[in-house]
């Protein structure tokens, strides 16, 4: 496993987890760091794992886009600006879609990039007490480089993504949950646990059954309900053949022998799928 000097980067079995670490600048992303996030997704992409969990290392997620180091200081030197802030495109594109279940684990402050990251992953478990904000406007600009898209993809109401995106009005992890930013809300005392809870369970299904999951729900969108038909059933094909019809030849033979209750449990992998 590589080290970085921005990112605490841990691969363990079926899981990684990477930290964004500048805990003295609130984690805010540096051209540097999202260099490091580059490198970073193609190791865990390589490490095949089932699970990829981001968080952030002492009272923040993530402050966002280095507003110095990116913007203020590259200013005047317009290629310099461009590789630094393009860093991020590219590791921001490659979460979008990752094959690993990405987690989002938010335990302090969020706010602008950092909320793209978060809305970009796949599950989001936040500390109820984190403060979150798409704070541009108070810099006058708008939410840019793919966060409105995020701002779009996850706000299920047009007034409440205009409000803030407007008032850059702070919002905690409970309200997070309710704006369609979070999965689940808990007491930071228990974001570890709760999270890890979560990862258990994941880990505990086959990857390529996860995976595809993930690529079925992102495709859906732009099929009428005829098309999305056809397209699932050609994955499901596709998922079973992959998997050597494990579905059929262990899980469903292991219900037909009611060997245990699908509603309810997950099935035992007889090999890694
Ligand atoms: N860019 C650059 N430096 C930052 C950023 C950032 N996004 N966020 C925090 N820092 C720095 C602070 O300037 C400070 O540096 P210093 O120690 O050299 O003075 C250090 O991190 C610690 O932050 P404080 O402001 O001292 O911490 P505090 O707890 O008082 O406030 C808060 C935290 C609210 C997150 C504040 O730092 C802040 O407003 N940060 C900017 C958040 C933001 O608007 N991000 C941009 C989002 S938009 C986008 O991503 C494009």
């Amino acid at each position: 496993m590589s080290t970085y000097d921005n990112v605490i980067l841990e691969i363990a079995g079926d899981v990684a987890t990477a930290t964004l670490n500048r805990p003295e600048k609130k984690n805010c992303m540096s051209p540097a760091l999202h260099a490091e996030m580059c490198e970073v997704l193609a190791e865990v992409e390589a490490a095949r794992v089932k699970v990829m969990v981001l968080t952030g290392a002492g009272n923040a997620f993530c402050g966002g886009m280095d507003l110095e180091k990116c913007f203020f200081d590259n200013w005047d030197d317009p290629e310099k600006f461009e590789e630094g802030v393009g860093y991020s495109f590219v590791w921001m594109k490659h979460l979008k879609n990752f094959p690993a279940v990405t987690i989002a684990k938010v335990n302090g402050w969020c706010f602008g990039g950092g909320m793209e990251v978060v809305g970009l992953c796949d599950i989001a478990i936040v500390a109820e007490e984190s403060t979150w904000g798409l704070s541009e406007v108070n810099f006058g600009i708008f939410p840019g480089g793919g966060t409105t898209w995020t701002v779009a993809n996850n706000m299920p109401s047009r007034k409440q993504a205009l409000y803030y995106s407007l008032t850059a009005d702070t919002f905690n992890g409970i309200e997070a949950v309710k704006l369609g930013w979070a999965s689940k809300s808990v007491p930071l005392a228990e974001l570890d646990a709760h999270t890890q809870k979560v990862v258990d369970g994941l880990v505990r299904k086959g990857r390529i059954v996860l995976q595809k999951t993930k690529q079925v729900y992102e495709r859906i969108f732009d099929m009428d309900f005829a098309e999305a038909i056809d397209y699932e059933i050609a994955k499901l094909f596709e998922l079973s053949r992959l998997t050597d019809d494990d579905w059929i030849r262990t899980a469903l033979k292991s219900f037909k022998q009611r060997e245990y209750k699908p509603g309810l449990q997950d099935y035992k992998l007889t090999r890694d799928v």
